[in-house]
């Protein structure tokens, strides 16, 4: 299974979905974290370009769909293979929102990322600009709240689209893992017991 936890810059998503990952392992559950951009060659470019700013938006789409073919070939399908939950901090609907409003093509950005798999489960840690650029302080990459507005609004349509789940991500890092493993447990088939 692929759980991907998505969300805007500073949602929490690292922070919820690492927390996941211990939490799957107490309870005999073998899973193991993975994000996105990876840290292979190809993440470094764009991460490289993101620090840089002013990449063509089509470019970058195109780069991050390079760089996930290879995190699902290196790493994401030899762990399923293996019976792994894997826990993506990003995967595809990263590219669907962000993409999607970077380059104004949604389905285009749909069709060049039609090589990787649905995640199982996909979670939107849903919090307002405001609060997660208050949490990033001073790591800001996208750092224009105009866009990562569009951003949330793409994500959100993603939710009612039913490719996603919504949890609301605004609380204390307890209470929004809590919230998400109410999203989350049944379908895995656990119980809520911390
Ligand atoms: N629920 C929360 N309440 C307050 N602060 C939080 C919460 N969750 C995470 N943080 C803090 O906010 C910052 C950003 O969290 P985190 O790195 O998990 O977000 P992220 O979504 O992974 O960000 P990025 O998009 O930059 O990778 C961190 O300093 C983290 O400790
Ligand atoms: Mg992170």
């Amino acid at each position: 299974m692929i759980v991907a936890i998505e969300g805007i810059d500073g949602a929490g998503k690292t922070t919820q979905a690492r927390r996941l990952v211990r939490f799957l392992n107490s309870k005999g559950v073998s899973s193991r974290y993975t994000s996105e951009p990876t840290g292979s060659g190809l993440g470094k470019i764009i991460r490289a370009y993101l620090r840089r700013g002013g990449i063509d938006p089509y470019l970058l789409a195109l780069l991050f769909a390079a760089d996930r073919v290879n995190h699902l070939n290196k790493t994401v399908k030899p762990l399923l293979q293996r019976g792994y939950i894997v826990v993506c901090d990003r995967y595809l609907y990263s590219s669907y929102a962000y993409q999607g409003v970077m380059t104004g093509q949604p389905l285009w950005v749909r069709e060049i990322n039609r090589m990787a798999p649905a995640p199982d489960i996909a979670v939107l840690l849903d919090v307002t600009v405001e609060e997660a650029l208050r949490r990033k302080e001073k790591r800001i990459r996208f750092e224009d709240p105009s866009f990562l507005d569009e951003v949330r609004r793409e994500y959100l349509r993603l939710c009612e689209a039913g490719l996603m789940v919504k949890v609301d991500a605004s609380g204390g890092c307890d209470e929004v893992f809590a919230e998400l493993l109410r999203a989350v447990a049944p379908r895995l088939g656990l119980g809520l017991d911390p």
